[in-house]
């Protein structure tokens, strides 16, 4: 049987990326067939397209079908594997390579049932990148009401670090290149959303936060109060006097979505903490955590609007370095710096497995809805052009 798939036989530019027949992969003992509904695609086989290893993944042997997450039913089954497989729609992380293809292969361990209506892109969406959203999130120590800021706030990990820690409770700063991404951020649920293609974009936050706190504590609500979250949240909005009322609420806080989600991103529920303000009145306040994927300019940056003892957790580089600190930096934050990948992803979910099937379960509960931005199987080439020159928003996902 022949099928289409996108294949690379030399490294370079997107343009590499060839769409055409190959024979389809037959599953082995105790594997599956899958016929793809939905790929995902990620940024770092832009960098292992072009022929350069990133991390502990180096670049493949040649040629190669790249991609290694598909959704879609079970068309056929390898030896050994149970008849009750055959047609249920599944989602699986591939072992190596081979999912930029009508159809793939892999073992029935790896495989995950899609819940309910799910659909495939959705399913694939989170598989990944919805399980690492869940663990970098493990990996912090977020509370109710705490400063967060997000890079690539509209990004695949980003959109759903936004809406995670929203569940939470905590207010939530988004970063993003350029005004409609930013936009986006905040349509995701961003408190402050920022474009950092403004240099200034640093001074913005750090006032609007310096102004938002400033009202609340003159509304003589102290930080650790139960009610703190919604106040500052209000005064970001702009529209404190809504909540300086004994009882009255923040128009658009919905308690019962942030229970839901905060449940299916792993807990969330808490007093807010006491918080060391940068300049010890308590009328300011600094960023409690900061979540960075992006490095370089945009996560030093975001680093120096810590406030002492906050968290700055990094998960990766896509501008091509990683943050730079020292341990003078550290020292002079008082801050907690935790690189959130490998064994520390795993740390609180003990499996990667079982980080998939929380971001599986987010996703059917409503709790987390994945931002996606699809290509036709035929067009992964522009796909990843989009990706790495920044013009996508989302997971980006593969429809053959
Ligand atoms: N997805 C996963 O499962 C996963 C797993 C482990 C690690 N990570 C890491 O987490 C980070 C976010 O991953 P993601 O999958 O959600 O990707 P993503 O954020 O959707 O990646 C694309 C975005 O990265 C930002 N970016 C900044 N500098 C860039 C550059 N020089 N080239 C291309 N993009 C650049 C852009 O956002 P702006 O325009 O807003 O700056 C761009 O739209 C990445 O560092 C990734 O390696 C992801």
């Amino acid at each position: 049987m022949d099928m289409y798939a996108v294949r690379l036989h030399e490294f370079g530019p997107a343009a590499n990326l060839a769409y055409e027949r190959v024979p389809a992969p037959s599953p082995g003992r105790g594997q599956v067939r899958i016929d793809a509904e939905a790929v995902g695609v990620h940024l770092i086989e832009t960098t292992l397209r072009s022929g350069r290893a990133v991390g502990p993944h180096l670049a493949p042997d040649l040629p190669v079908v790249l991609g290694g997450e598909v959704a879609g039913a079970v068309g056929e089954l390898g030896p050994g594997v149970p008849s009750s497989w055959l047609g249920r729609r599944v989602v699986a992380p591939l072992a190596s390579y081979g999912g930029y293809a009508e159809r793939a292969v892999t073992e029935t361990g790896a495989l995950h049932e899609i819940p309910g209506i799910m659909t495939a892109e959705t399913a694939v969406a989170m598989v990944t990148t919805g399980a690492t959203t869940l663990g970098v999130l493990d990996a912090a120590d977020v509370l109710p009401g705490d400063m967060a800021l997000v890079t690539s706030a509209a990004g695949g990990v980003g959109a759903l670090l936004v809406q995670a820690l929203r569940g939470r409770g905590a207010v939530v700063v988004g970063v993003a290149g350029g005004p409609e991404k930013a936009r986006r951020a905040a349509e995701l649920g961003a408190d402050l959303a920022a474009d950092h293609h403004d240099p200034t974009w640093p001074d913005t936050v750090r006032t609007a936060l310096d102004e938002a706190s400033r009202q609340v504590a003159d509304l003589g609500v102290a930080d650790d109060h139960p009610e703190w979250p919604e106040v500052i949240r209000a005064a970001l909005a702009g529209s404190v006097q809504q909540v300086a009322e004994p009882g009255a609420r923040v128009a658009h806080h919905d308690p019962g979505r942030r229970d839901a989600v905060g449940a299916a991103a792993g807990g969330a529920a808490g007093r807010p903490r006491r918080r060391v303000s940068p300049d010890g009145t308590g009328r300011r306040v600094g960023l409690d955590v900061v979540f960075d994927g992006v490095g370089g300019t945009v996560g030093r940056r975001a680093f120096e609007l810590l406030a002492p003892g906050g968290m700055f957790l990094l998960h990766g580089w896509s501008s091509g370095t990683a943050t730079r600190l020292t341990t003078d930096d550290i020292i002079g934050h008082a801050a907690t710096v935790v690189w959130a990948l490998g064994p520390r992803l795993l740390r609180h979910a003990g499996s990667l497995r079982e980080l998939q099937a929380r971001a599986l379960r987010a996703a059917a509960d409503g709790a987390l809805v994945p931002l996606v931005a699809r290509y036709p199987l035929s067009r992964a080439a522009d796909a990843h052009a989009d990706l790495e020159n920044r013009r996508t928003t989302g997971k980006v996902v593969l429809i053959p």
